[in-house]
């Protein structure tokens, strides 16, 4: 009787004890800190989010860490820490990624036709811009081929890449064109102007002056109904310049004087028929371009190369410019003057101005020195 008595009494005991732990477990169960989020997480560039957007669940917890926006605006690997208060204040750090990517290739804006002409040289990346949501600087590239002496259509593509791989692609047309050969039909309007060496310009019933000297080059033109010979002033300093050249035992004369409009088409259609419109223009000017057609310049003795180095050649570089004559295409001046070294060609420009573009035996071009351009 006392043995049952017992029996029953460890029954309960471990009833109890199973029926406490229990309720224990279900209870520590139920305060159970909970928080699930994402390990690592993927963005795009500029996405708006915070450091607590990543959670996912949580119970029985209180976030400890503050609220944050989260810097997107560049490609990165950030690590993230949150921290969490459990019902029993016990304090747990979790720690996860963020990547921010870049998915979206650049933005090219450019122009779908480019217009050139033969033998031009073209800047294809002038007009284009390429962006990117990553801001960082961009560089563009011209994919394809094409020939800029070669007239046609070339279908080419810019090319853009970001720093993670994006590449954007867009097609545009490239059209090289022949070259126009202006015949100064049109008379240039009138117009006054300021040189970039500061001169003023005038241009007046198609013929432009600056400083109030006569311009003819392949800039400026002058109307095909101008001259009708060398000017007085032009005649009178040369015989005075070929007397004193012949006190020094020199014969100097005139090989080509005034050219009419005409008789320049002539001559340069013939050059272009032999050598193609691009070597023609180093050496001859377009009909309403020639300084001959202005009446202030000539070409003396031999008109070509072999001039050079002669004793009328040399004895012309040094003393032109004291009659108001100037050696119009010097010597490695192509850039400024339009031509080739002409040693036999001269123009009048009066005392003055030659004295200082004779420059003490280094020759500045009237391009140069009033700051214009000479082309076509
Ligand atoms: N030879 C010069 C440039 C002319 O034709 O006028
Ligand atoms: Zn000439």
């Amino acid at each position: 009787m006392k043995n049952k008595k017992a029996k029953i009494i460890i029954i309960i005991i471990i009833a109890l004890l199973v029926l406490s732990s229990a309720t224990l477990y279900l209870f520590l169960n139920s305060k159970r800190l909970v928080f699930e989020y994402d390990k690592v997480k993927e963005v795009s560039l500029n996405t708006k989010i915070t450091n607590l957007d990543n959670i996912k669940n949580i119970k029985n917890g209180k976030i400890l860490t503050e609220e944050a926006i989260i810097d997107t605006s560049k490609v990165d690997n950030l690590k993230i820490t949150i921290e969490v208060e459990d019902y029993f204040k016990k304090i747990h750090a979790y720690t996860y990624n963020i990547n921010v990517i870049d998915i979206e290739k650049p933005i090219i804006t450019f122009k779908e036709k480019i217009e050139s002409e033969k033998g031009k040289k073209i800047d294809l990346l002038k007009d284009v811009t390429a962006s990117d949501d990553s801001n960082e600087d961009i560089e563009v590239l011209v994919e394809g081929e094409y020939d800029i002496n070669k007239p046609g259509d070339y279908k080419l593509y810019y090319v853009a890449k970001d720093k993670s791989g994006n590449t954007a692609k867009e097609e545009f047309t490239l059209t090289i064109k022949e070259k126009k050969i202006t015949t100064q039909n049109e008379i240039r309007p009138d117009a006054t102007f300021t040189t970039s060496k500061g001169f003023s310009g005038v241009t007046k019933d198609g013929v432009t002056y600056i400083d109030g000297y006569l311009i003819a080059n392949k800039t400026y033109s002058i109307p095909s109904s101008y001259g009708s010979g060398l000017t007085k002033e032009t005649t009178n300093a040369f015989y005075e310049m070929k007397s004193a050249a012949s006190l020094d035992g020199l014969n100097i004369y005139i090989s080509s004087g005034f050219r009419s409009y005409n008789s320049q088409r002539i001559i340069y259609n013939n050059y272009v028929k032999r050598d193609g419109v691009d070597v023609a223009d180093t050496y001859s000017a377009r009909p309403g371009h020639s300084e001959h057609q202005t009446g202030l310049a000539f070409d003396v003795n031999i008109i070509n190369d072999s001039f050079a180095g002669t004793p009328e050649a040399i004895w012309l570089d040094k003393n032109a410019y004291k009659y108001g004559f100037i050696l119009r295409y010097p010597k490695g001046k192509t850039n400024e003057t339009g031509y080739k070294y002409e040693p036999w060609h001269f123009r009048y420009v009066g005392k003055n101005l030659a004295l200082v573009l004779y420059n003490n035996g280094n020759w500045l071009t009237m391009e140069d020195y009033f700051g214009i351009t000479s082309a076509y």
